[in-house]
C-alpha cells in the first residue's frame, strides 16, 4: 500500500464499539470501510502503568538551551485523570507501511544512491516492565550525511542530497523488534551559542499501547566528542545520559555494506527511555 492509500485508510478507520469484560480487559472495535478490526486490551496494560520517573527526564526549562525559556511552562502542571482513549489506542497496522519505509537509504532515491555512511539502526522496545512492545509505530528524521534537513528552515550551507528525504517508519514485530538502514547524520551547527554544533543524532518517535506511552527522543552515536557541549544532551540529567546513547555492534554489521548501532527503547517505568529536551 502506499501513502496516499495509507492515508485514505486511516481517514476511513473509526472507532466503532467498546466492551469491558467482567475481568475487566477492554474489547474495542475499530470499523474500516465494511471490515471490522478487534483488539483486546489486558487489565495489566489498562491499569498498572506506573509514573514517570521525571529524575530522567530532562527540566522543561533548561537555560543553556536558549528556546526552552520561550516555550516552558511558566506555571505549575495540573494532573488530569486519564482518560479511556489515552489507555487504548493509538492502533496502526503494517498495512500503513510500504516495502521501503525503514529504508532511508532507498525510499527517496532519485537518480542514485544517497551518499555518506550507511549504518543499520536495529533494537528492541519494550514496557516498563521488560515485556515487548508489538505492532507499534516507530518515525525516525534526521539530517543527511552533510549536517543537512530538506526543510525551509535549514539554511545550514551544506548540500542536499536529492537522494536522501531523511524521514523512514517501521512497525515493531512481535518481539519488539525493529530495524532501520539509513545514512550516518552529519553535525549541523544551530546557533544557541557561538560555535554551537548539534552532535550526530537520529529523532524517534513511538507510540507504544497507549497514549500516554508516547516517546519523543534523540539517539546519539557513541564517542561523538560534540555531546559534552550540547545542551539538548546535557539537558538530561546524567543518569538518563547513556540511555540515549546507541552501541556499537559488530554482529548488527552487515559485512562489505553497512555498520550496525544498537538502540533499545523502553517505554515509561523506572528505566524510560529519556524524553528529547523540550
Ligand atoms: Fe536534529
Amino acid at each position: 500500500m502506499n501513502n496516499g492509500a495509507a492515508v485514505q485508510v486511516r481517514r476511513r478507520t473509526r472507532l466503532w464499539r467498546t466492551r469491558v469484560r467482567r475481568n475487566r480487559s477492554l474489547i474495542v472495535a475499530f470499523k474500516i470501510g465494511r471490515k471490522i478490526i478487534l483488539y483486546c486490551y489486558h487489565n495489566d496494560t489498562i491499569s498498572k502503568m506506573s509514573k514517570r520517573d521525571w529524575s530522567v527526564h530532562p527540566p522543561y526549562l533548561y537555560p543553556d538551551y536558549k528556546s526552552t525559556g520561550l516555550r516552558a511552562p511558566t506555571k505549575p502542571l495540573m494532573q488530569l485523570k486519564h482518560t479511556l482513549s489515552e489507555l487504548t489506542g493509538p492502533v496502526y497496522g503494517n498495512d500503513a507501511i510500504s516495502k521501503y519505509d525503514n529504508d532511508l537509504t532507498k525510499n527517496a532515491i532519485k537518480n542514485g544512491e544517497p551518499l555518506g555512511e550507511r549504518i543499520i539502526v536495529a533494537g528492541k522496545v519494550t514496557d516498563e516492565i521488560g515485556r515487548p512492545i508489538r505492532n507499534t509505530l516507530i518515525e525516525v528524521w534526521q539530517a543527511n550525511a552533510a549536517g543537512r534537513y530538506i526543510h525551509k528552515i535549514d539554511q545550514h550551507n551544506a548540500p542536499l542530497d536529492p537522494n536522501f528525504l531523511g524521514a523512514g517508519r517501521c512497525i515493531t514485530d512481535n518481539e519488539g523488534n525493529y530495524k532501520f538502514y539509513t545514512i550516518k547524520p552529519g553535525a549541523y551547527p544551530w546557533g544557541n551559542h557561538p560555535n554551537a554544533w548539534r552532535p550526530n543524532h537520529i529523532h524517534f518517535s513511538l507510540f507504544g499501547n497507549q497514549i500516554i506511552s508516547r516517546l519523543v527522543t534523540q539517539m546519539y552515536f557513541p564517542g561523538d566528542p560534540l555531546l559534552q557541549y550540547d545542551p539538548v544532551f546535557l539537558g538530561v540529567p546524567e543518569k538518563g545520559r547513556k540511555l540515549l546513547i546507541s552501541q556499537f555492534k559488530l554482529d548488527l554489521t552487515e559485512e562489505s555494506f553497512a555498520l550496525g548501532y544498537e538502540f533499545n527503547i523502553v517505554l515509561r517505568g523506572k528505566n524510560e527511555t529519556p524524553f528529547e529536551t523540550k
